[in-house]
Formats: structure tokens, C-alpha cells, sequence
């Protein structure tokens, strides 16, 4: 196999990292050497040659002055405008992105499918098609690392954090939490397994029986009694919750904020703090009823009232797309990891 100094180039993004960073490495060894060869060169070049030996008095040159100025400024600006157009690109889901769920916590990776399939250590995602992924901590700041794709984000409890990668090839590859996060953080690592996509469609098959993650969701929303107060209609004495995800909503003190992840899992977990525009403050608080991946769940059922999210939203489109995921064949599916540990 040979001595590798880089990961696998397996996403869209991997190329493109790279590329920055084989500049800057260059850069650096340039510069390295250069004045490595200065040094000795003057060393030699200047040295003392007698007792009495004093060097010339010399008032600065503004030629030079400006030269390593402006030399050093182009080279840095050029690595600022080159790196922040790939933070640009990695920090924006593409629209038509398939969504993964990810909660973190002491020393695991949960990871679940829109369409109900949940995982532990191990994701299953088609080729050529972006995921994005929506990630929370039950505990402590974890991070979800995978060399292979080049893309490593914070996993922090009490907010949502995305990241999004887009394969290019079939494989397994590794999965790593990149912040310490107690005794087994070195043990909680995990595998992204691309598959092509008609076997994803039949491994998705194998599992269909869980439900989907709205399912459940709806499951938990009945379950909790949400119904009584958010009536679809709107005749309860809360808002409706159809057509709300991805919609900018008027809230009463003033302002408006947009219905998103954040501010849904907010609304269930502290409702007083956002109060929309025309409502009382009534609701309790679901913090402790509600698990992490309950709340995920309760989410992907509110945006199922939102046929239109997917768009709407910038990137957050449930549906897959069809031309991707039609096929099927007789491949034996993945055996699926049911969490057999909550
Ligand atoms: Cu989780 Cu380190």
C-alpha cells in the first residue's frame, strides 16, 4: 500500500482543499529555505573580518521596505480569498441536499434518516448526491471529522451545527470525533459507508419497517397532545404549525425570525423566548420530556406540513431526488444497528 501523507480524495470539496493546502505548504518551504540560504549566505558574506572590523552605517531603503510589504500582503491575501471561497462553498448546503440527523454524545454517534432509518457509528449515503447534515451533543462538545471528505465541524449541545459533503466514491470511510470529549473520545470514532445508489436504495428498503423520521415524529406530537393547542387550522390558542418551516415569522416584541431548525428545537425547548406576534406565553417548556432525537423527530414532522420547505428554506430538502434513488435491485442490503441502548 505504500506510505500515505494524505487521506483519500472521496468528495466534491477534497480536490480543492487539497490544492490550498500543497500552496501553502509551498509557500512555507519556499520561504523556509529562502531564508535559510540568507542566513548563511550573510553569515559568511558579513562576517568580522578584524578586531577594528565596523560595518557602514545604512538609513533604511524604502525600495526594500515596500518590496517586503507588499510581497508578503499579496501572497497572504491571496490565501485569505482562496480559503474563504472554499469556507463559502463548505458552509453551504446545496438545495437539493439529503438530510441526516446526528446527535452526539459520550461515545457515540447517532445518526438517523429522514426517512426513519437510525444508525450507530456507521452512516450509509449514496454516491453523488449532497448530505447534509443537521448535528447536536446530548453532553459535550464532540466533533464530526472525516479526513476522507475533508470536512471536520463542531458538534456542540443546545444548538444545531450543518455540514454538508458531497461523495465521489464508494468506500468506508473513516469517522472520528476531533475534540476531546472524556476517557473513550479516542474510541469514538465510527464509518461512512458510500454505496452506489441503487444498493442505498435497497439497504434504505431493508429498514423501511422503522417509519420515517416525520412518522415518529407525529408519533411524539400526538403523544404529547401538541394537537390540542397547535390546531391545523389555526383555531387553537397557538400558532399552526402548517406551512411553518422555512417561513419568516413576526414575533411580539417586534422582529422576525425565520423558521428554522434552530428556531423550532428553541421554541420547544424554551418557548417563552420567541413569542409569536398575537399569542400568549402558555406553553410549558418540553426541556427533560423531550430527548434530542425527539426534538429532530418533532422537527421533521413540522416541515412535513411544508410540502414547499425544501426549497424555501435554502437546503433542507426532505424528498429525495427522484432521479437518484429510483432504482432498486436484488443487492443484499446492510444489516441496520438499531440502538439497542436508549
Ligand atoms: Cu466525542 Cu471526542
Amino acid at each position: 500500500m505504500g506510505l500515505r501523507l494524505f487521506p483519500v480524495q472521496a468528495s466534491t470539496i477534497s480536490v480543492e482543499t487539497d490544492h490550498l493546502l500543497y500552496f501553502l505548504v509551498a509557500v512555507a518551504a519556499f520561504f523556509s529555505l529562502l531564508i535559510f540560504a540568507a542566513i548563511f549566505y550573510f553569515a559568511i558574506r558579513y562576517r568580522r573580518r578584524s578586531e577594528r572590523d565596523l560595518p557602514p552605517a545604512v538609513h533604511g531603503g524604502m525600495a526594500l521596505e515596500i518590496l517586503w510589504t507588499v510581497i508578503p500582503l499579496g501572497l497572504t491575501m491571496v490565501m485569505f480569498g482562496w480559503d474563504a471561497s472554499i469556507f463559502f462553498k463548505e458552509s453551504r448546503p446545496q438545495d437539493n441536499s439529503m438530510q441526516v440527523y446526528v446527535v452526539a454524545k459520550q461515545w457515540m454517534w447517532k445518526l438517523q434518516h429522514a426517512e426513519g432509518q437510525r444508525e450507530i457509528n456507521e452512516l450509509h449515503v449514496p454516491l453523488g448526491r449532497p448530505i447534509r447534515l443537521t448535528m447536536t451533543s446530548e453532553d459535550v462538545i464532540h466533533s464530526f471529522f472525516v479526513p476522507a471528505f475533508r470536512v471536520k465541524q463542531d458538534v456542540v449541545p443546545g444548538r444545531y451545527t450543518t455540514i454538508w459533503f458531497e461523495p465521489t466514491k464508494t468506500g468506508r470511510y473513516h469517522l472520528f470525533c476531533a475534540e476531546y470529549c472524556g476517557t473513550n473520545h479516542s474510541r469514538m470514532t465510527g464509518w461512512i459507508d458510500v454505496m452506489e445508489p441503487q444498493d442505498y436504495q435497497a439497504w434504505l428498503d431493508g429498514g423501511a419497517a422503522m417509519g420515517s423520521l416525520a412518522a415518529s415524529g407525529q408519533k411524539l406530537f400526538e403523544s404529547l397532545a401538541c394537537g390540542n393547542c397547535h390546531k391545523p387550522d389555526g383555531s387553537g390558542r397557538c400558532p399552526s404549525l402548517v406551512g411553518l418551516y422555512g417561513r419568516p415569522v413576526q414575533l411580539a416584541g417586534g422582529g422576525v425570525v425565520q423558521a428554522d431548525e434552530a428556531y423550532i428545537r428553541e421554541s420547544i425547548l424554551n418557548p417563552d423566548v420567541k413569542i409569536v406576534a398575537g399569542f400568549q406565553p402558555l406553553m410549558p417548556t418540553f426541556q427533560g420530556l423531550v430527548t434530542e432525537e425527539g426534538v429532530l423527530e418533532l422537527i421533521e414532522y413540522i416541515k412535513s406540513l411544508s410540502p414547499a420547505a425544501g426549497t424555501q428554506a435554502g437546503g433542507n430538502g426532505l424528498t429525495p431526488e427522484p432521479n437518484t434513488l429510483k432504482n432498486s435491485n436484488q443487492e443484499t442490503p446492510a444489516p441496520i444497528e438499531r440502538p439497542g441502548n436508549r
